[in-house]
């Protein structure tokens, strides 16, 4: 079974080609330098590059799994949550290309794509707390086998790897914020500013991080008189410690044994390294995203859609985008 999967959602046009559990190519065109100028993604700009890299992304990926397109045996798209006129551009290249060599077509929600992502390679789903920090989303989901989820919790301002891209700006570091935070804060003491942990004590798995951002701003005349590593390493480890303690304390409620943690702010080191000292102590099975799959990717989508074709569903070719699409009803 070959699949092609197309992803879109957001500032990645990205392309991959499965091939019965294996991953024969995943390519990633970004734009993250076109955005730098504008410090944020502008959705017109984004959708108009998406049109322009999409179809040398799928030559490089069909060339680099050396696989034809007529010997796809079913394409797959992300439909939601995203930005609309970028969702677009890809769902209408995957439909089409179903329609065109008569193979089914599944529509995959971004958030699936990044909740499983773990599980890749890895034997196959099972149940678990699943943790996804991207730039979009902060949430804790109880996961109890593929399609079946449900939402523990999720933050109410700022995602975490928004609140990192906002710090980053305040800061003035280069887009995105997240992983130049994180290498600055290598050099830096985490307990150099007491920074606040929103929520870490509520009896809930909501997450809270604008009033973090607020407390880095008030630091900002000062900051010329502060190691700038500093600043970041204590920023950095208040989120951390948020979201490591409150992943913990769902799979104590849920009593799950395994953990699964996702998106892009999962390529953190930080995180990763607390989480797996902190899985490791409560003899909890920690699946860590690789890198290459934390950050936006079609790999995780085709993922998906191998998942779901496995258990016989398609999506009809009437299926359209959906910018709010949620991963629970
Ligand atoms: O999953 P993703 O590629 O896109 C969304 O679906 O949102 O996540 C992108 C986010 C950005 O906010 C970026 O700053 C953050 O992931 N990120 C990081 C790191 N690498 C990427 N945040 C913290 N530390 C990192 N190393
Ligand atoms: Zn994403």
């Amino acid at each position: 079974m070959t699949i092609l999967a197309v992803e879109t959602s957001c500032d990645e046009t990205a392309i991959a080609i499965l091939r019965d559990g294996e991953l024969l190519a995943s390519e990633v065109a970004s734009q993250i330098a076109l955005h730098a100028a504008t410090g944020g993604v502008v959705p017109e700009v984004a959708a108009r590059d998406h049109l322009r890299t999409l179809r040398p992304t799928l030559n490089a990926a069909l060339e680099k799994a050396g696989v034809a397109l007529g010997e796809v045996d079913a394409f797959a798209a992300t439909h939601g949550p995203g930005l609309a006129t970028s969702l677009m551009i890809g769902l209408s290249v995957a439909k089409g290309l179903a329609v065109g060599f008569g193979k089914p077509f599944l529509g995959v929600n971004h958030m699936e794509g990044h909740l499983l992502s773990p599980f890749f390679k890895r034997g196959g789903v099972r149940p678990a707390v699943g943790l996804i920090v991207s730039g979009g989303h902060t949430m804790l989901v109880d996961i109890e086998s593929v399609g079946s989820y449900r939402l523990l919790g999720q933050t109410q301002d700022d995602a975490a790897g928004e609140a990192f891209d906002k710090v980053g700006k305040l800061l003035g570091l280069p887009y995105p914020g997240g992983p130049n935070v994180n290498r600055i804060a290598r050099d830096g003491n985490t307990t150099a500013f007491d920074f606040p942990r929103s929520m870490i004590h509520s009896d809930d798995f909501a997450f809270s991080f604008s009033g973090l951002k607020t407390s880095v701003r008030y630091l900002l005349p000062k900051l010329a008189e502060v190691p700038l590593a500093d600043v970041c390493a204590s920023f950095q480890e208040a989120i951390v410690d948020v979201l490591v303690t409150k992943t913990l304390r769902a799979a104590q409620k849920t009593v799950r044994r395994v953990v699964a943690v996702s998106g892009g702010v999962s390529c953190n080191t930080r995180l990763r390294e607390k989480l797996t000292a902190a899985c490791a102590q409560r003899g909890l099975e920690l699946f860590l995203a690789e890198p290459s799959l934390c950050t936006d990717n079609a790999a995780m989508i085709g993922y998906v859609a191998s998942l779901r074709l496995a258990l016989g569903d398609t999506s009809p070719l009437t299926v359209e985008i959906d910018p709010n699409l949620r991963l629970v009803a």
